[in-house]
């Protein structure tokens, strides 16, 4: 890796087209959109999305860009909703993202028309945890055993790239254990007894990344003094790299995330 890859926007195009176009990504824990109407929407990759749970109890992710002239829909990053109208000119869908209706001036020519529905995603729900894909083709996550009840999450903003994030979470683990399970390319899943920690990483920009600390087994108060930790070491982190210092590859986690980040980036060079 160079050090650029951590600090100008042209990696995180790459990666947006590679990575984030052909693997599952995590989008949020089932706990956060329990209930019917409950939505979350975020960035992930540069993927504007939104979590929701229908009226029909079913967890979907749909792209959070309008049919009419593709601004965002949902504006609020979480909430409660029985529709979803699109603030700019008022377009309606339902909580499966079925066109409802549009004020007659701005109204779409053909109504029935698939095109006028917002665009859903793949979706698979695994160990409490939901994730979407771009692609869709290929194999769900494997994270082993049910984990215990969910306690909360909690959310940190963190000044970083978001390979910086991922490389920290591994640098904490040397090898694969059934109680460390490193998901590519965005979560990371440790247990202790009965407590699990998933920590999810959302690249919001290349230089902007938002963790997750999804809590089961305990309450997610009890926690957030280690996520300010991760917050400091990964800013300390990316000024390392930023510098041009690289992490040293002695850790097979590491050396794994970096071969797999090499591959996305050949990838692209043969595309082009
Ligand atoms: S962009 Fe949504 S109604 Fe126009």
């Amino acid at each position: 890796m160079k050090s650029e890859d951590y600090s100008q926007g042209d990696a995180f195009q790459i990666e947006k087209r590679t990575v984030f176009s052909t693997d599952w990504l995590p989008v949020c824990a089932e706990g956060q959109i329990r209930s019917r109407g409950n939505f979350l929407a975020a960035t992930v990759g540069g993927w504007g999305v939104v979590a929701v749970r229908d009226g029909e109890g079913v967890v979907r992710v749909l792209r959070n860009a309008c049919r009419h002239q593709n601004m965002p829909v949902v504006g609020a990053p979480s909430g409660t909703c029985e529709i979803f109208r699109c603030r700019f000119h008022g377009w309606t869908y339902d909580l499966a993202g079925k066109f409802l209706a549009a004020p007659p001036p701005v109204a779409p020519a053909d109504v029935q028309s698939p095109d006028v529905n917002l665009a859903s995603f793949a979706v698979v729900q695994k160990a409490s945890l939901v994730f979407f894909s771009i692609g869709g083709k290929i194999a769900p996550p494997e994270l082993g055993d049910p984990l215990p009840a969910y306690g909360g999450t909690i959310a940190t903003d963190i000044a970083c790239n978001w390979k910086v994030a991922v490389e920290h979470l591994l640098l904490e683990h040397r090898d694969r254990s059934r109680d460390f399970i490193w998901q590519w390319p965005l979560l990371a899943l440790r247990r202790a007894g009965a407590l699990a920690i998933v920590e999810q990483i959302v690249p919001h920009t290349f230089l902007r990344t938002r963790l997750l600390t999804h809590v089961f087994g305990d309450t997610a108060k009890e926690h957030e003094p280690s996520s300010g930790l991760i917050k400091q070491a990964c800013e300390h982190l990316q000024a390392d790299r930023a510098a041009g210092t690289m992490a040293s590859e002695d850790n097979a986690l590491l050396v794994d995330f970096h071969r797999r980040l090499d591959a996305a980036y050949a990838e692209a060079a043969t595309a082009t």
